[in-house]
This record gives C-alpha cells, sequence and structure tokens, in this order.
C-alpha cells in the first residue's frame, strides 16, 4: 500500500440532490490529511441477468471492479429504501459479487446513510452488513453513522450543516483509516 490510503466512494441513491451523496463528500472532507476520496458512479448498470454476464462484463462494472482493486477501502453511503438496501446499489453488488477474485474479499469497508426517518439507514445498513459479509468484506463495526431527518442536517446546497454529524464522520473515517493499517497485513497474505 502507498502510504496515502485512497478510498472509493459509492453512493446508492442516484438523485442530483441526494443526501448521501452530500453525506459522502462530507465524509471526503472530514477525511485526515493523506486519505483521499474518488467517487465512483453506481448509475447505468443493466439489471444483472447471468445471460448478460456470459456474453460479457458490462463497462460500468468493470470500471467499478478496477476502482475497487485499486482502492485501499471502499465507502458506501446509501439511503434506506423500504427498511433494506435500495435496488440500484444492490443491483451494483450482485455484479461485483459475479467477479472472479472478488474485488470485496478482505477490502475494508465503511458505511454511511442518511434518510429522511428518524433511525437514518440503520435497517438498510444491517442489510448491507449482511451482503458484504458473504462478499468477504472486512467492514468497519463502529463508529456507525445513521444520518436521520437528513433534511434538517444539509442546507439546499448540499452542504452539511450539522456540526454533530460532521465531528461523527471524522471519527468515522479515522476509525477507517485505523482500521485499513490493521487488516493491510491480512488483506497481503490473502
Ligand atoms: C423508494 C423509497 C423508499 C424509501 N424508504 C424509506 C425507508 O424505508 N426508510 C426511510 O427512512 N426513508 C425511506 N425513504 C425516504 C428516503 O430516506 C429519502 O428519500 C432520502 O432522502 C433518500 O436519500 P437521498 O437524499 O440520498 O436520495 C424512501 C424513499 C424512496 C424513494
Amino acid at each position: 500500500m502507498n502510504s496515502e490510503i485512497r478510498v472509493v466512494g459509492l453512493c446508492g441513491s442516484l438523485r442530483k440532490a441526494s443526501h448521501n451523496m452530500a453525506a459522502l463528500r462530507a465524509a471526503g472532507q472530514a477525511m485526515p490529511t493523506g486519505m483521499t476520496l474518488q467517487i465512483e458512479s453506481i448509475a447505468g448498470l443493466p439489471i444483472y441477468n447471468a445471460d448478460d454476464q456470459a456474453a460479457g462484463w458490462p463497462e460500468g462494472v468493470q470500471r467499478l471492479v478496477q476502482a475497487i482493486r485499486g482502492a485501499d477501502a471502499v465507502l458506501i453511503a446509501s439511503p434506506e429504501y423500504n427498511f433494506t438496501i435500495p435496488g440500484g446499489l444492490k443491483n451494483a453488488l450482485d455484479w461485483i459479487s459475479r467477479v472472479p477474485r472478488q474485488p470485496f474479499a478482505q477490502k475494508p469497508v465503511a458505511l454511511l446513510g442518511a434518510s429522511a426517518g428518524r433511525l437514518g439507514t440503520s435497517r438498510m445498513q444491517y442489510d448491507l452488513r449482511k451482503c458484504l459479509q458473504f462478499l468477504d468484506a472486512f467492514v468497519l463495526n463502529k463508529p456507525e453513522v445513521f444520518i436521520g431527518a437528513a433534511a434538517e442536517c444539509f442546507d439546499s446546497a448540499g452542504t452539511l450543516t450539522h456540526e454533530g454529524t460532521r465531528a461523527l464522520l471524522a471519527e468515522q473515517m479515522l476509525a477507517l483509516r485505523a482500521w485499513v493499517l490493521r487488516t493491510q497485513p491480512v488483506a497481503q497474505a490473502a
């Protein structure tokens, strides 16, 4: 690993004014020196179909796989849809899950989410942890970042205005950095 820690960010919402994309950007700004965030889009992937897979990996899947393989960690920010993982994000994970030499295996991953509801995507995040367990990812346990009542935490330009959330994101990014450094020997031995 370089001395720099490169993090790939994925957002489970495709909405232009997404609070989760805003939270992802805020997490990038809260990263300590030496840690960088590159956001990759999950937009435009076809719905997973094994017949399409047999015909060749879609370009968007290849791009995501390459980005994840080249990163030291992945940061996923996502809303909760109907108490669980939004279909677009689950579809992206389903595609990535079929790739040989699983890109998420032994990859440090941190989760965060913003929702309209007060529980701040907690139900979605526990389902997402389950998927990532199947992919053998190293998901950071704490701190959990559940941003409830998201409209009250961001202004209309998508800037995070809630100081407690900013502090929590900074704490999570420090924990992610420590997690990357701690799991690095295991990932390299795999
Ligand atoms: C299809 C759909 C399902 C939703 N289900 C939930 C839900 O289960 N829990 C919740 O707190 N909010 C739910 N919401 C509201 C989202 O939390 C809210 O729209 C949020 O701002 C979406 O994230 P974004 O701003 O990043 O797009 C749902 C929204 C949509 C469009």
